[in-house]
């Protein structure tokens, strides 16, 4: 895609939002007669043309399994899938395509880490670090293995007041010295955006390696996985516009050089005997079967699109709506906004999540939903961080994308106001 800086897409510096929309069909369907109002983006983003577009094209023209055929449309497929990885590589700035498996999703990615590296590499009484912010993706896995293993499952501690992870705790469980540090680099609850540069820094000298978890922020921001010096780095598609069932696991390739496939088939090797087998080249060793074709195509388009509108262009764009956001919920009484406050929006990507008096999420979620605004409301697959650090059974969540406007966030204050009503709120 070359559009240029002055296209249709900007407006001077900013994003036009208006013309962004008709990009995505699914923004223009009617919620309860209303215009979808989607805010839901750090669950799953909405998809635009150009990705449904290149998807159909893939099924409808040259649609054929990818490393086998030596016949034209399966060429196709696999310059087509190979290139989709080349561009993946240059949005994270990889050092190239050898270091980008393709998976199912963040969650995998950092299973297949736990699988294929950490079940090597860990045994009894050895520290595992993780955060209180993350996502049970980035929990449940170390429990697992934790268990499995022996090992001890350390947290560092939020600092309730700022919606920072606590400095304090960090250095003390770094004294650990743990074998693996794995941290979000944006919490999808607190939108909190982490150092994981300084994190990776501090974990390397004292020998952990470093897993980031990049679910929210590879879609929102500039990443550099060669800056922040991450030995794991972990995302998945659907968030960033791709297809659901496509993700990334970025590794250093000395680390896959020497790390064991996890899954055994075809692909992921160079010859089969009756009792050996020779593993493939990186980073085909780690993806055993037919691929997810449609899903890295998708993939590809969905990168094309951001370059297209700029990751600096998106990161602004969103920080302003973030900012119109929680002004607007300052002024609006019994509601709660959590995570690190207006002064400190650098360290926030887009996602406002709050609390409105006693009233359970669900409720304020299917009341917004008659105005057609769509929020997610729940744990939002961090039960520790919302249950435990900020004490609530649940919360209501807004996020932003590229597609969304004050006007989104005016539909949702809006909304907020109907909720009061029905529960004789002030
Ligand atoms: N972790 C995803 C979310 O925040 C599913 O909604």
């Amino acid at each position: 895609m070359t559009l240029s800086q002055n296209s249709e897409y900007f407006a001077g510096e900013s994003l036009n939002v208006d013309r962004i929309r008709r990009d995505f069909p699914e923004l223009s369907v009617k919620v309860n007669g209303n215009r979808l109002v989607y805010l839901d983006s750090a669950a799953t983003s909405q998809k635009p043309m150009q990705v449904i577009r290149a998807v159909d094209e893939f099924y409808s023209r040259y649609n054929a399994n990818i490393h086998r055929g030596v016949y034209k449309i399966a060429e196709e497929a696999t310059a087509a899938y190979t290139e989709s990885k080349e561009k993946v590589a240059r949005l994270i700035n990889a050092n190239g395509i050898e270091e980008i498996v393709y998976v199912r999703n963040a969650t995998e990615a950092i299973n297949l880490v736990a699988l294929g590296w950490a079940a090597h590499n860990i045994s009894k009484g050895d520290h595992i670090l993780i955060s209180e912010m993350e996502h049970h993706s980035n929990i449940v896995p170390w429990i697992i293995l934790s268990n499995r293993a022996g090992a001890v499952l350390d947290y560092v501690e939020i600092d309730k007041s700022t919606g920072l992870l606590d400095d304090n705790s960090l250095h003390e469980n770094l004294e650990k010295s743990p074998k693996l540090v794995a941290i979000t680099q944006a919490s999808n609850v607190l939108g909190t955006i982490n150092d994981v540069k300084q994190i990776a820094k501090l974990a390397h000298k004292r020998g952990a390696k470093v897993l980031v978890d990049a679910a929210q922020s590879v879609p929102h921001m500039k990443v550099d996985v060669r800056d922040i010096d991450s030995d794991f780095f972990a995302f998945s598609g659907h968030k960033m516009l791709a297809p659901t069932g496509i993700g990334v696991l970025h590794a250093k390739a000395e680390i896959l050089d020497r790390m064991e496939p996890v899954f055994g088939g075809g692909d992921m090797i160079k010859s089969v005997e009756y009792h050996s087998y020779t593993p493939n080249d990186l980073p085909w060793k780690f993806e055993a079967g037919t691929a997810n074709i449609e899903g890295g195509i998708g993939l590809g388009a969905a990168v094309d699109y951001l370059n297209m509108l700029g990751m600096d262009r998106i990161r602004r764009h969103e920080m302003e709506i973030t900012k119109y956001a929680l002004e607007r919920l300052q002024d609006v009484s019994n509601v709660t906004v959590y995570g690190p406050s207006l002064d400190m929006l650098e360290s926030r990507v887009g996602v406002v999540s709050f609390s409105l008096d006693d009233v359970h999420p669900h409720d304020v979620a299917t009341i917004f939903d008659r105005d057609g605004v769509a929020i997610r409301a729940g744990h939002h697959c961090a039960m520790p961080l919302v249950t435990k650090v900020i004490g609530k059974p649940a919360l209501s969540r807004m996020s932003f994308y590229m597609y969304n406007g004050n006007d989104d966030v005016d539909a949702a204050v809006k909304a907020i106001g109907e909720v009061k009503k029905i529960f004789r709120i002030k």
